[in-house]
């Protein structure tokens, strides 16, 4: 991030797959010194992501590689644990990351990898949540950001926004409720971990 970028502040790394706005939300909160972290580096998996033209604007360094641009998926999953240690991240944010997280990045970085559900967890973990709960019926879902073990949206909650499922909700209607939420509790979950990293 071009301004405000001081030494001995914790580290961010963003862990993203498509448009990003939970990532920019942070990264406003950053800008307004309002969340004191440093983000140096937006990984994707995906290089098309919109959220890395978001990271780039905000003069963040990008990379961006898969699994198939290595001979096997270990490799990809090494590449990943030695680039956030190369990063010196002290948090990694998955906002967005289409993938499950493998051992060699979970050891390294034990207690410090977060992630955002658009769900009340343990309730709708996995892809697609906000149609699992609106086909489930359920009149309240929300967000949960949550710390990330080896599981499908499994590890630590940290904190929850209950969102309200209205009669004639779309997955649309709803998803964008639930993102407005995401958008505010995320920054200060990241927050409240920072302060309690060591
Ligand atoms: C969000 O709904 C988040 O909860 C889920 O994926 C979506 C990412 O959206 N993990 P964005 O890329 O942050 O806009």
């Amino acid at each position: 991030m071009k301004k405000s970028r001081k030494k001995n502040k914790p580290r961010l790394v963003f862990f993203i797959s498509g448009r990003g706005s939970n990532m920019k939300a942070i990264l406003k909160k950053i800008q307004e010194g309002k969340l004191k972290a440093d983000p140096v580096l937006v990984f994707s998996d995906n290089p098309q992501a919109k959220g890395l033209e978001i990271a780039k604007k905000y003069g963040i360094e990008t990379k961006s590689f898969s699994p198939k641009d290595f001979t096997t998926r270990e490799e990809y999953e090494v590449a990943l644990r030695d680039m956030v240690i190369q990063a010196k991240a002290d948090l990694v944010v998955c906002a967005g990351y289409m993938r499950i997280l493998k051992q060699p990045i979970l050891q390294a970085m034990r207690g410090r990898i977060v992630n955002i559900h658009p769900s009340l967890l343990p309730a709708f973990p996995g892809l697609k949540a906000q149609k699992q709960a609106l086909d489930y019926g359920v009149k309240f879902s929300g967000c949960t950001v949550h710390f990330v073990d080896e599981g499908v949206d499994t590890g630590p909650i940290i904190d929850q926004r209950v969102v309200p499922v209205k009669k004639n909700d779309t997955v649309e209607s709803l998803s964008k409720r639930i993102l407005k939420q995401e958008h505010d509790l995320y920054w200060r979950s990241i927050r409240d971990v920072l302060k309690k990293l060591p």
